[in-house]
C-alpha cells in the first residue's frame, strides 16, 4: 500500500486476533511496528516475526501505563507513531438483565476509555508534527446491537461517535481519523463461533457477500485507511461486514408482494 512504508506504526491488543493481522499488513506494506497488549509476552513474541517491530506490555485502560508506553515507542522508533490503531477491545456476554455492573465497567473501560487515552496521547504528539492517521476498530455491533453482549454494542457505537470527535479536533491539525466496523470475521475472539461448520455455514449464507470474512479483510481496510492514498477520508466508519450491516430483509420472512417493506 503505497504512503505508508517506513513509518512507524502502534496497534494495540496486537499480541493475536485481529491486532496481529494488522500488523502483519502493516508491516508488509513498509510500516516499522510496534505491537502493545496487555499480554506483553504475546506481544513481544509476536513483534519477533516481524521485521523492525517491537513488542511493549501496556494495558490501554491505565493512563500512567499508555503514557510509559508512548515513551518507549519513541525510544525504540526514534519518535511518535504516525499510525494509531485503536484494536484492544473485549466482550463479557449473557442476559443483559442479569449483567453486572462489574463487567459492564469493565468493557467500557478497555472499548472506550482504552481508545480515549491511547487517541488523546497519539493525538498529542501527531498534531504536534503535522501529520498521522488514527484508525479504531468498532464493530457490526455498533449499528446492530445483540441484547445479549452487554456494553458492548454500546461502546462500540461510542467510539464510533468519539473517531467524529476526534476527527473534528485533530484534522485542523493534520491528522486524519477514522474508524473500521468488522461484520462476521473468523478471528480472535469471533474463531469458537465458527467451530460448528453448519452454523458456519448458515453464517456465511447470511452475509450478503456470502461468505465470513477473515483477519485479512479487516487488516486491508485499516492500512488503506492508515495510509496517505485516504489523504481526504476523515471522519468515517467503514464497516467491513460484506454487507452484513443493512442485511435485515434478508433474514426476514418473505413477505407477499405488493406489501409495504417498510
Ligand atoms: N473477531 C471478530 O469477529 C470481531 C468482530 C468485530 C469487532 N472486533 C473487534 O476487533 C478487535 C480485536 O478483537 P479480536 O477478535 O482480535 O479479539 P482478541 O481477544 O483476539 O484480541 C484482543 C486483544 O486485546 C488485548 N487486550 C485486552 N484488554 C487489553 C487492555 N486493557 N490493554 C491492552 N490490550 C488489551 C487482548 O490481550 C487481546 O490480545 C476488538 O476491538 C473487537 O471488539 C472483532
Amino acid at each position: 500500500m503505497g504512503g505508508s512504508s517506513g513509518k512507524p506504526a502502534l496497534v494495540t491488543g496486537a499480541a493475536g486476533g485481529l491486532g496481529l493481522a494488522i500488523a502483519r499488513r502493516l508491516a508488509a506494506d513498509g510500516c516499522r511496528v510496534g505491537l502493545i497488549d496487555i499480554d506483553g509476552d504475546g506481544a513481544v513474541r509476536a513483534a519477533a516475526e516481524l521485521e523492525d517491530a517491537a513488542g511493549f506490555c501496556c494495558d490501554v485502560t491505565a493512563e500512567e501505563s499508555v503514557v510509559d508506553t508512548f515513551g518507549r515507542f519513541e525510544s525504540a522508533f526514534g519518535g511518535p507513531p504516525d499510525i494509531l490503531v485503536n484494536n484492544a477491545g473485549i466482550v463479557r456476554t449473557g442476559d443483559l438483565l442479569e449483567h453486572t455492573v462489574e463487567d459492564f465497567r469493565k468493557v467500557t473501560e478497555v472499548n472506550l476509555v482504552g481508545v480515549f487515552l491511547m487517541s488523546r496521547e497519539a493525538g498529542v504528539r501527531m498534531a504536534a508534527r503535522g501529520s498521522g492517521a488514527i484508525v479504531n476498530i468498532t464493530s457490526l455491533n455498533a449499528v446492530q446491537p445483540k441484547s445479549d453482549l452487554g456494553a458492548y454494542p454500546a461502546t462500540k457505537a461510542a467510539v464510533a461517535k468519539l473517531t467524529e470527535q476526534f476527527a473534528l479536533a485533530l484534522g485542523p491539525r493534520g491528522v486524519r481519523v477514522n474508524a473500521v466496523g468488522p461484520g462476521f470475521v473468523e478471528a480472535g475472539m469471533s474463531v469458537p463461533i465458527y467451530r460448528d461448520p453448519e452454523l458456519r455455514e448458515a453464517l456465511g449464507r447470511a452475509v450478503p457477500a456470502g461468505r465470513i470474512g477473515t483477519a485479512e479483510d479487516v487488516a486491508a481496510a485499516v492500512a488503506f485507511l492508515a495510509s496517505d492514498e485516504a489523504g481526504f477520508i476523515h471522519g468515517q466508519h467503514l464497516m467491513v461486514d460484506g454487507g452484513g450491516s443493512f442485511a435485515l430483509w434478508k433474514q426476514m420472512p418473505r413477505l407477499p408482494l405488493g406489501e409495504a417493506e417498510s
